[in-house]
């Protein structure tokens, strides 16, 4: 799917966010600056998230409470190793109530399980490319 701007990418993570269930893991895939944190912001949206949304680039985790939906958006970027995952209760976060979004999954490959969802973001320019996987 072709997203031309900012604004259709909020857009197109708000639809998402009306296929969403409890417990479901979702992995973004795509270069720095390709919109993953933009989609996730238009899912939380979506889901009725009014306040502000960070980029979990430095603490790696951001938690959400969206009536009494537990959200939790991670960027993996900047883990060092998979004692750090460990270390930060990933496994916690991962339970059959939380939704969980992953920004750079390949930081933690082998340690997370699969996927319900991948969503890739390929860069054309000012435009981008939109591809959702069910799995
Ligand atoms: N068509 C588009 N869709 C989404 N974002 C766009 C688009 N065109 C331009 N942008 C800009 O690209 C940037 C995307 O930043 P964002 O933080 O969402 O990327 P990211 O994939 O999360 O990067 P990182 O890997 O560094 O976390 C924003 O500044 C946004 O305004
Ligand atoms: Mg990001």
């Amino acid at each position: 799917m072709n997203i031309k701007d900012e604004q259709a990418m909020l857009a197109a993570g708000a639809q998402l966010a009306l296929q969403l269930k409890p417990g479901m893991l979702i992995f973004l895939v795509g270069d720095l600056g390709a919109g993953k944190t933009t989609f996730v912001r238009g899912v939380l949206r979506g889901l009725g998230h009014t306040e502000s949304v960070k980029s979990p680039t430095y603490n790696l985790v951001e938690p959400y409470d969206i009536n009494n939906q537990p959200v939790f958006h991670f960027d993996l970027y900047r883990l060092m190793d998979s004692e750090e995952l460990e270390y930060m209760g990933m496994r916690d976060y991962l339970n059959d109530e939380a939704i969980c979004f992953i920004e750079w999954p390949d930081k933690g490959e082998g340690l997370l399980p699969e996927p319900d969802m991948q969503v890739q973001i390929l860069i054309k320019g000012t435009q981008r490319e939109l591809l959702v996987t069910t799995l």
